[in-house]
């Protein structure tokens, strides 16, 4: 098979994130939105939604540079991280009465498992998206911001439609170290009302 464009910048994202010690080549795509958005600060208390195998709590634990609070929830085994409480459940069934602060960031990178049927993988991804907005509604504080995946089509139009109505103001954004033949992107809700 031939090697394109994607699949170098896959590779390079790999070797970057072998030789910087992260769990996951992921990881750069928080590193670069946090660049541009400076939503990782000390002090904050964040929850960072389908963390395994764990790059994302990792860079957030050297933004936070043990202060504040991360809790990272996957429906897979994580091994443990050092400043990171990790619990393991499905989202479905995740009780927000189980955090012991309110949070001041939501991240999430889940994604439904793709089936390549379109309306399929955009309905199991609102779905998920709904259930990520009802724990940003328990949970987060007023100001608060919310990074969440989602795909380009109905899922974005969903929750932009969503955020609109809960944040004062909303970027989408494609990291450099997301693969530009993938359909995911990210939507950064900001301060929220
Ligand atoms: C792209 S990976 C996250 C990578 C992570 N941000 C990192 O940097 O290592 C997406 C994660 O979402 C998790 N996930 C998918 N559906 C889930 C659900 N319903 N409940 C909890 N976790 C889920 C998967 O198990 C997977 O680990």
């Amino acid at each position: 098979m031939a090697k394109n464009e994607s699949y170098y910048s896959g590779e390079k994202y790999n070797s970057l994130a072998k030789k910087h010690g992260y769990r996951s080549r992921a990881a750069f795509k928080l590193i670069q939105i946090d660049k541009e958005e400076n939503i990782l600060k000390k002090n904050l208390n964040i929850i960072d939604l389908g963390c395994a195998p764990g790059g994302w709590s990792q860079v957030v634990s050297e933004k936070l540079k043990g202060t504040g609070s991360i809790v990272g929830i996957d429906i897979l085994k994580m091994p443990k991280l050092k400043d990171v409480e990790y619990i393991q459940c499905d989202l479905k069934n995740f009780d927000v009465n189980k955090l012991k602060t309110r949070i001041d960031v939501v991240l999430s990178d889940i994604a439904p498992n793709i089936s390549g049927i379109t309306i399929v993988d955009d309905r199991n991804m609102i779905d998920l998206l709904e259930i990520e907005l009802s724990i940003v509604d328990k949970t987060l504080v007023n100001g608060g911001d919310y990074l969440a995946k989602c795909f380009q089509g109905d899922s974005l139009e969903h929750l932009v439609l969503n955020l609109k109505e809960r944040f004062k103001s909303i970027k989408r954004i494609k990291p450099l170290a997301s693969r530009s033949i993938s359909k995911e992107i990210y939507v950064l809700g900001l301060n929220k009302i």
